[in-house]
């Protein structure tokens, strides 16, 4: 089985790289960004009709949260215009599209875990271009999947684990935000409930959340790297407004995981686990 991975050098495409290595009955190509823009209509049929790939798992996007404040042309030709050049060239070369797509379409007013169907309304500008690709591709192609996730971090690129153990040594005390609450998820397990859904063969299209079980703050995400790595400092739990930034975040965004777990009869593992096994991998990479 063919399968194209946009966006590979990212954080979720090096992991699925990772995750695909024993897999030999299939036959990944990952492309990064500078191999294929995910913008160029051109560039992306060209790609999608020059081989019979049976999924395209898209792991590009514009990411920077803050950023996407202020550089919203960008955000929105990546994730809604990248995203709709994808859905319509898939369902061209009759290919099903595989999308992640972001708690942060909701508002965070909830307080009881967010189902598929419960109403969108980002609060953020990069939320709302997340959500329009969403529904590019919903408009354009019945054979999708779109996994909206939280909070990812792995042993690659940049993320919040990596980030707070570079300034556990750097410094001795730190402040994080309690007041916004979701789940930690830990790339390789994302990817890895990508994979079943292919080996599923499924068509069971459409919207999915997939995180890790279980629910945080940032500082009880925080406190749990600070105490699995052995780095000792003096952490002070914050309120958001305490720690202004750019773009404004829910408040709440825990996701209801009954719909994936049941169609996939996917065991999905608790944050505190697999940090546990992000840590270790991630110390092997330090050594
Ligand atoms: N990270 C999180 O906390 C989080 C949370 C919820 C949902 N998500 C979603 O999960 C997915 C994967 O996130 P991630 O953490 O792996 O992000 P990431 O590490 O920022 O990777 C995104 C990748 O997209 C590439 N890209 C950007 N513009 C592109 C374009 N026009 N064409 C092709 N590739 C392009 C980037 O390449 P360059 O670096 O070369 O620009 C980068 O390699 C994204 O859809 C994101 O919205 C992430």
């Amino acid at each position: 089985m063919k399968i194209l991975v946009t966006g590979a050098s990212g954080q979720l495409g090096r992991t699925l790289k990772d995750v695909v290595e024993n897999q030999k009955d299939l036959n990944v190509v990952f492309k990064s960004s500078r191999e294929l823009d995910i913008t160029d209509f051109d560039a992306v049929h060209e790609a999608l009709a020059s081989s019979d790939y049976a999924y395209c798992i898209n792991c590009a996007a514009f990411t920077n949260v803050d950023l996407a404040e202020t550089e919203t042309d960008r955000a929105k030709l990546v994730n809604v215009t990248g995203a709709r050049n994808l859905a319509l060239n898939c369902k061209a070369s009759g290919t099903v599209l595989i999308h992640i797509s972001t708690d942060f379409v909701f508002d965070g007013y909830l307080n009881v875990p967010y189902r598929e169907e419960d109403i969108a309304r980002p609060i953020g500008f990069y939320g709302d271009t997340k959500y329009k690709g969403e529904r590019a591709i919903i408009n354009n192609l019945d054979e999708h999947f779109i996994l909206r996730t939280s909070w990812l971090y792995s042993e690659h690129g940049s993320n919040f684990m990596k980030t707070m153990i570079r300034l556990g040594t750097e410094r001795d005390e730190l402040s994080v935000v309690y007041d916004q609450v979701g789940t930690p998820t830990y790339a390789r397990d994302l990817a890895k409930a990508v994979l079943t859904i292919i080996m599923a063969h499924s068509i069971d299209y459409g919207v999915y959340n997939y995180s890790n079980d279980g629910v945080a703050s940032w500082y009880d995400f925080a406190k749990a790297i600070f105490d699995g790595f052995g780095i000792e400092i003096v952490l002070h739990p914050i309120l958001s407004e305490e720690y202004p930034t750019a773009a404004e975040r829910p408040k709440y965004s825990v996701l209801d995981k009954s719909k994936i777990k049941e169609t996939f009869n996917l065991e999905i593992p608790h944050w505190k686990d697999s940090l546990k096994v992000a840590l270790k991998a991630y110390s092997k990479t330090t050594v």
